[in-house]
């Protein structure tokens, strides 16, 4: 018998202290069970907003003399997340897009034997020199970065 019957007080002090220890154990499970399913779910919806958030810091990127292309050739490389396109023209001249296409964000390519920028998922094409829409079905111009050449590599940035 436990001290509490001895005494006369009829009130059982472990009962309440194993049930609560058991309902403390079961909260825990469960906060861990729901951190657990709703962990991945705030990371998928704040994915957009880091993403972005990230993408304005980043101001300019340099590219290595080695991953340069030759004249009349493209390089795709990153800008933060984004794909960009780095295009070294025949004439010498270079320019860089974000590599996104304006209609639906398809990845764009260089086509140098057609003279443009294309995009093969609807048939979007822009200029090669300036981004500018030569035709399909996206709204606006590719976006254009600003690029300066320096002892042998490349300094891509934000125009
Ligand atoms: S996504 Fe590029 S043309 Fe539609």
């Amino acid at each position: 018998m436990s001290e509490a019957s001895t005494s006369g007080n009829a009130v059982p002090l472990e009962t309440p202290r194993r049930r609560d220890l058991l309902q403390a154990g079961m909260g825990a499970v469960a906060l861990a069970y729901l951190g657990a399913l709703g962990y991945p779910v705030y990371r998928y919806l704040a994915t957009p907003a880091v993403r972005s958030r990230l993408e304005g810091q980043i101001t300019s990127v340099a590219i290595a003399e080695k991953s340069l292309p030759a004249a009349g050739a493209a390089t795709m490389f990153l800008f933060g997340t984004r794909p960009a396109m780095l295009i070294h023209h025949a004439d010498g001249s270079w320019v860089a897009f974000d590599a996104v296409c304006t209609h639906l964000g398809c990845t764009v390519g260089f086509e140098p034997q057609n003279k443009r920028i294309f995009c093969p998922c609807h048939g979007g094409a822009y200029d090669m020199k300036t981004g500018d829409i030569l035709g399909g079905p996206p709204p606006r111009a590719l976006k254009a970065f600003k690029v300066e050449v320096s002892d042998g590599h490349v300094i891509v940035s934000r125009a």
